[in-house]
């Protein structure tokens, strides 16, 4: 089991839920080991997603990172339970100091992006009925912007800074949406510019261009918010990185 555990867990995530989830601690004046084991609990509810997205009963994909899936390596059983064993340490590390009512508060965020990460992976894969682009942001707000999300409004909880909760959640939504669409026309281009029809892709909804267009304006939503918080210079080298990723 371990042996699953560490190759899901160490097999070459970029962690920008974690490395997040510091930045706006320090932002926010949060101390680190306060902050920590809620950065950590994010980053093994996303490796938890990856595994059971990978699955057969999912997307059915045998590279995650270049690297064979969970599956393909130990097999579907081990997989599932690796998943389940990395959403349950998720909790048992956020519980693991959980000592003030703000940190109960703070496991409660996770769970709830949990719950909205999982509600939009039902809609991705099993209802596929998406056919709007409003449609398409619904899911990826959950399913992608919702632990982002969490990211940013944990620290804001510590530090009892909830009047910067609206601006920074919707700048974590359309970042969220930033990161998908990119990972979107990722997905084109190294398919020769061919996207299965079953597959949930902007470009499937919008085509190339109005997909360009929209990543345009969700990236201009993302900088209004760096403008106005411009003494955090990290926030808009976060928004270039996640725009300008090839891979
Ligand atoms: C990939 O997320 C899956 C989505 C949420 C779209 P990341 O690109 O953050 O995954 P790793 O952990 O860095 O591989
Ligand atoms: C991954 O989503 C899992 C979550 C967002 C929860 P995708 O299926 O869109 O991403 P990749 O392409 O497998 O990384
Ligand atoms: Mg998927
Ligand atoms: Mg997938």
């Amino acid at each position: 089991f371990k042996d699953s555990l560490l190759y899901s867990f160490f097999g070459g995530g970029k962690r920008i839920r974690p490395v997040l989830m510091l930045m706006v601690a320090d932002y926010v004046k949060v101390k680190k080991d306060d902050v920590l084991p809620f950065a950590l609990a994010c980053e093994c509810i996303h490796v938890h997603s990856l595994v059971h997205d990978d699955l057969p009963a999912l997307d059915n994909d045998d590279l995650r990172r270049g690297l064979p899936t969970v599956h393909k390596k130990f097999g579907e059983n081990v997989a599932l339970l690796t998943g389940d064993f990395l959403l349950n340490c998720a909790y048992d590390v956020a519980l693991s100091d959980c000592n003030t009512p703000l940190k109960i508060e703070s496991v409660k965020v996770l769970s709830q992006a949990t719950g909205s990460l999982l509600n939009g992976q039902y809609c991705d894969s099993v209802v596929k009925s998406a056919k709007t682009v409003d449609d398409l942001l619904t899911i990826y707000t959950n399913k992608t912007s919702a632990l982002i999300r969490a990211c940013f409004i944990i620290p804001l909880i510590l530090a009892e800074r909830r009047d910067l909760i609206d601006d920074f959640s919707y700048f974590a939504d359309n970042l969220g949406i930033l990161f998908q669409i990119t990972d979107d026309l990722i997905d084109y281009s190294e398919n020769s510019n061919v996207i299965d029809d079953a597959e949930l892709n902007a470009i499937n909804i919008l085509g190339l261009s109005k997909t360009l267009a929209l990543k345009r304006d969700i990236e201009d939503n993302c900088y209004k918010i760096c403008e106005k918080y411009s003494d955090f210079q990290l926030l808009k080298y976060f928004v270039s990185y996640i725009s300008e990723r090839t891979h």
